[in-house]
């Protein structure tokens, strides 16, 4: 290929002109191989995850980029054959030991799904149950703060702070998924994973959470699992690239969009395949 070829997606270059900054890292993975079975759908996968960063995962339909985001809240225990091997922090500490409470460790690891998923229940209690099961809020009115401010960290508060009582299941789609993002946030997680967040919405509701992980950056760690490279360009600073259970590339979003290092990068964002 030449390399008068444009680039497949544009992405803004102010990351790249910027020195670089310190990074704290929240979560190192370490060689880490994950069987469905026999079957090996994730291979020596080793990368960092930082706070300051949004950081994608892209690649291909079935390279392995929901089962490798899985592993970083211990999801993949809910799937019986799955088996996970490696290392995985968060803050240094081995989230995989016998040690780990994995209540705690979802809540300090939130994740956030393709489909919007709140419970039958009102916008008050989707957003009220995990501070409550917690027990983050001893008393009704601390309850109601953390609603509320969770509510207004996710862009909700103003669309829904007359009908807190009405059913998270009858909001639009974009408003549950923010609702979902709400969820997340109410427990203070450190961490909050998104599976292909948008891929359920139109493009004004993909539009609203886009701005929404622009506002969280840095607040919370941040991984973002998409399809659309578009979206990644959008929102990310870091892009990794996954190809049948391999990480074959991870650095800087412009530079993986524009400069690519792997030629298997170069022919996925230049849609050669997937
Ligand atoms: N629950 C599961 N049981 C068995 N195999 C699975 C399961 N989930 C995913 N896989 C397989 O693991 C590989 C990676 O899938 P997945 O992580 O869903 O990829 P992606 O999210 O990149 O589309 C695929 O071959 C897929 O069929
Ligand atoms: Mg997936």
């Amino acid at each position: 290929m030449t390399d008068t070829q444009a680039p497949a997606v544009r992405t803004d270059n102010t990351e790249r002109a910027t020195p670089k900054r310190e990074t704290h890292i929240k979560m190192a993975a370490r060689d880490v191989n994950v069987f469905y079975g026999t079957s090996h759908a994730i291979r020596d996968v080793s990368i960092d995850v930082d706070m300051e960063n949004v950081t994608a995962f892209i690649g291909p339909s079935g390279c392995g980029k929901s089962t490798f985001l899985r592993t970083l809240n211990r999801m993949n225990d809910t799937i019986p054959i799955a088996r996970v091997t490696g290392d995985i922090t968060l803050d240094g500490e081995d989230i995989y030991s016998p040690d780990m409470d994995v209540v705690q460790l979802r809540a300090r690891v939130g994740m956030v799904f393709q489909k919007p998923n709140p419970f039958p229940k009102s916008i008050y209690e989707n957003v009220a149950y995990g501070p409550r099961i917690h027990g983050l809020a001893p008393a009704k009115r601390d309850l109601d703060g953390i609603v509320e401010s969770a509510l207004k960290r996710a862009g909700l508060w103003e669309e829904v702070k007359d009908r807190l009582d009405d059913s998270g299941t009858a909001l639009s789609g974009g408003q549950q998924q923010r609702l979902c993002i709400a969820r997340a946030i109410a427990v203070d997680p450190e961490v909050i994973l998104m599976d292909e967040p948008c891929s359920a919405l139109d493009p004004i509701a993909t539009a609203k959470i886009e701005e929404l992980i622009h506002a969280l950056r840095g607040k919370y760690a941040i991984v973002i699992v998409t399809h659309n490279m578009q979206q990644a360009a959008r929102v990310s600073q870091k892009t990794a690239f996954f190809h049948l259970g391999h990480l074959v590339e991870y650095g800087e979003t412009s530079e993986i969009f524009t400069n690519p290092r792997e030629e298997r990068t170069k022919d996925y964002i230049t849609g050669r395949y997937g």
